[in-house]
Parts: structure tokens; sequence; C-alpha cells
């Protein structure tokens, strides 16, 4: 933290910045990369495996995904086993990828079928593997384990998409839903991860600061808590309508990536009907997958092009318009690739980034030590049950004064 308590101190005092590595390293063999790595993490849309390999970055690693004439999901390290060639520009044939470069073929779990100008297809071409993770769909996304495998635990679950109406069904976004931007966000995703614990943002930045972004009812200033839950952090958030109702907004995050928060935009009550997964790509690139539970009868459109200024998405806005009215993208971003944490003035209203560092790092300690962090279960237990939403009931005062 920056002392300037005399009036002697310009910029130029300023010691060296740095970041804490501790929350913002993804790489594996780092602490929190092995942390990282106890988890499973969407990469990409289920819809986008389709005739072609997919290239992804994931945890600081080039990864080739696809899907084999068989439906078995491939998760390959980029790197072909022979001579290092990359697999995305590789084929998907019925039993697996092939590499462009001398042929090889491996089917979805890395086994090399084909080594065609090998003698006899290759005698020893059992020993060779490519080196792959486990890959499942969900959800209409395809998450990828990356971590040990005798650590690997089960595939988390969320009610709010186990029990779906007759006339609901799940879409999955890759768009990195917040208030408008590109879908691959140019900055640590921790950073990114802890503006879901800071709703005083939702006040200012999205409502009174720039022009209101989602809805009228977030621009009245909340009364805030924050709690910490079983799995992660929730904040509770009190709004006075003028009507004297309370609108009540709980956002959830579980550790150590899922954002369960309600889309601002839609003040409706009832529980939130999506869930946000916040994958590092490396240490400088983020992007969120969500899962929606939705009405059929919903028009397919991408969430992140709804308008917040003027009718305008953040796509059609002009540079001068994202200065005037910034968002999620200005902020976020605007932190620097890593924001430097040597830098910052935490306050009370940081209480709920506070916290969820704490938790952070205490998970990140954890797996030094050998234990198993915060949310891994190997069996599959029950589905998260989803604490986040909006309700709206009379204040304590109205009710005390409406009382006969
Ligand atoms: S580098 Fe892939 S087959 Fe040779
Ligand atoms: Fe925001």
């Amino acid at each position: 933290m920056v002392q300037h308590c005399n009036g002697r101190f310009t910029a130029y005092d300023l010691p060296p910045p740095s970041y804490d590595p501790l929350l913002t390293q993804v790489d594996k063999g780092t602490p929190a990369g092995e942390l990282l790595r106890r988890y499973w993490h969407p990469v990409l849309k289920a819809s986008d495996l389709d005739a072609e390999p997919r290239p992804v970055r994931a945890l600081g690693e080039d990864l080739v995904l696809f899907r084999s004439g068989e439906g078995e999901i491939g998760a390959f390290h980029a790197r072909c086993a022979h001579r290092g060639a990359d697999l995305r520009f590789g084929r998907v044939e019925p039993r697996g990828l092939r590499c462009c470069y001398h042929g090889w073929l491996f089917d979805a779990r890395g086994r090399c079928l084909e080594q065609p100008c090998e003698p006899d297809g290759g005698r020893l071409r059992d020993r060779v593997r490519q080196p792959s993770y486990p890959a499942r769909e969900l959800y209409g996304l395809v998450f990828i384990y990356m971590g040990p495998l005798d650590q690997m635990p089960a595939l988390p679950r969320y009610d709010v998409l186990e029990t779906l109406a007759p006339n609901q069904e799940i879409r999955a976004d890759d768009t990195s839903i917040g208030s408008g931007g590109p879908a691959i966000m140019p900055c640590n995703w921790f950073q990114a991860f802890e503006n879901v614990m800071d709703p005083y943002h939702v006040f200012v930045l999205h409502s009174t600061f720039s022009t209101v972004q989602f809805s009228e009812l977030l621009a009245v200033r909340p009364d805030i808590s924050f709690a910490k839950t079983p799995g992660g952090v929730a904040s509770t958030q009190v709004r006075r309508m003028r009507n004297g109702e309370d609108f009540v907004r709980v956002v959830e995050v579980l550790l150590p990536t899922v954002r369960i928060s309600p889309h601002p935009a839609f003040t409706t009550p009832g529980p939130c009907t999506n869930i946000s997964w916040y994958l590092p790509i490396d240490s400088t690139h983020t992007r969120i997958f969500t899962a929606l539970r939705v009405p059929k009868w919903m028009p397919k459109f991408n969430f992140s092009e709804i308008p917040v200024y003027e009718g305008k998405s953040w796509f059609d806005m002009t540079e001068e318009e994202r200065r005037r009215s910034p968002g999620d993208f200005e902020a976020q971003v605007g932190q620097g690739p890593i924001t430097f944490h040597s830098e910052e003035n935490l306050a009370t209203s940081d209480a709920g980034v506070a916290l969820l560092r704490r938790l952070y790092l205490a998970d990140v300690q954890r797996v030094r030590d050998g234990v198993a962090p915060t949310n891994v279960r190997l069996d599959e237990g029950p589905a998260h049950a989803v604490a986040a939403g909006h309700t709206f009931h009379p204040s304590a005062e109205t009710a005390r004064t409406q009382a006969p």
C-alpha cells in the first residue's frame, strides 16, 4: 500500500510496482497454477466442435480440441507427439485427428493408430501417446481437467441448470458477458473475477458515472454485506425502492472461478438462472463462459451485445463514447495486463474483494500442503443449490408503519 501522508510525495517516489503472483499465476508448476489444475474448466462451446480441430489456450497451454467421428472429444496438446507440428492444421477423421506433417493418426485418448511413413504402418506406434486431457460435455460447454489424474474431481452441477421446465432450455455463451467488449479480455483473470465481489461498482460504474447500462433500479446506493459461504463468498445488496420496498440482490462466487450473478439488466424476481466460469487463458488473457437457462421462445441473441449507451451495444460505440460511458471492459482491462497490487489502497468497500483473495490464497496453500482445496469432490454429490437471485419485499420500516 502506498503511504503519502505528507505533502511531499509525488509519483516519482513510487517504488517499482509489483503484483501478487499467488493471486495471478496460472502456469503449471506455480502454486496458483497447481490450484487451478484441480478443477474442471470450460474451454469451448460444444457447438463449436465440428469438422475442424479447434485451437484453445487454457492455463497458459496451447491445446487442440476435436470430436472424433465416434463422438469422443479429444483435448490434445497442440504439438504433435512425433516432431511437434501444430495439430490445429490436422484433420478430423472418423477415428481421430491426423497430423498434417507426416500423417500420424491419434484417437481421442491420444493413442497412435497409424504412422503411414513407417514400415507396416508403425510397428512401435503403441509406444507413442499424444499428450491429452480428460474432456466432458455439460450445459452446452466442453470442460477439461488439466491436473493430476488421481485428484480428478467430479464435474460440478448446479440445480438451476438441472431442473428445466418443458418450455426452457440451456444456452451456452462464450462472449464474456458483462457490459460489453471483446470475448477475450486482455487482462489477468483474477482482477476480472474479483470484480464479482465488488458490487459497489454496479452503483457507480454501471449506473451513475456512466449512463444507466443495465437497470435504473441499480442506480440506488445499496447497503451491502459479504459472507463466507461453504463454497466461496456471497454478497447481499439491499436497495430501498421509491415505493418503500427493498430490492435484494444476492450474488455468489464459488472458488476458484465460478460466478453466480443474476444478469443486472433483468431485475425480475427469482433465482439466478445463469452460471459463469472465468477461464484463465494465460496470465494476461481471460474468457468468461456462461450457461443460461432461458425460455425456448427467447430469441437467440448475444448477451454481450445488449444496449449499454443510447441504444448502442459496446461494439457500436465510438472510442469517445466508451471513454465517456465506460463499462466492465474499460475498468478491468484498464487496470493493466496484471494489476499492480503494490499500488492499491484497499478501503472498506473492498471487503468482498479482500475476503475472496484471502480464501483463494488459503486454497493455494492447501494444495501446497497436499490438502484438497474448496469445492473439490471426488464423488458426484448433490448439485449446488443456487442462493443468488433477486427478491422484492416490504422493508422492515414499511412493514412496521403498515402494521395494524
Ligand atoms: S509432426 Fe506430426 S506426424 Fe510428424
Ligand atoms: Fe460490472
